[in-house]
């Protein structure tokens, strides 16, 4: 199912990981970004495979799994970020948890939103942050 992108922006403007952003923004990133309902269980990355998509959630609940532990991601949440800033494997096991909403970026498309919107690097570098942050005070427990 395709949105228009007034549409797309309108569902951007929902998102906290998009309010900084600028309507101008928010249009170039519903150009470079695709809209996606997927069902529950869905599995959307798998761990030591190569990942090419960035994905945004708009609604629902995302199960990441590392090393034994599970970590809920919700509106407003991204993940597959890592894939496509070192080109390693997937870090971890995605799976839909509930249906979703999302909107997913290709790896070239994911740099050009970067240039887009800079606020969003901001946001992507803090949240890298805090996820090496989690997966040390994991693996010390
Ligand atoms: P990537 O490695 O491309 O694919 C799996 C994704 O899971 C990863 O990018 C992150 O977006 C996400 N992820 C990995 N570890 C964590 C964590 N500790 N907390 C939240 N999300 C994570």
């Amino acid at each position: 199912m395709a949105f228009g992108r007034s549409s797309k922006v309108a569902l951007l403007q929902k998102v906290p990981l998009f309010r900084a952003l600028s309507r101008r923004q928010l249009e170039e990133i519903a150009q470079l970004a695709d809209e996606i309902d997927i069902a529950s269980g869905r599995r959307l990355a798998t761990a030591g495979e190569t990942g090419y998509e960035l994905f945004m959630i708009v609604e629902g609940k995302a199960a990441v799994k590392t090393r034994g532990r599970t970590v809920s991601l919700g509106p407003g949440d991204f993940f597959g970020e890592m894939s496509l800033i070192d080109r390693g494997p997937r870090s971890a096991t995605v799976e839909a948890a509930t249906d979703m909403r999302l909107l997913v970026v290709g790896n070239r498309e994911f740099w050009r939103l970067l240039d887009a919107a800079p606020p969003l690097v901001v946001k992507i570098m803090r949240t890298l942050s805090q996820r090496v942050r989690d997966a040390e005070a994991s693996a010390s427990r």
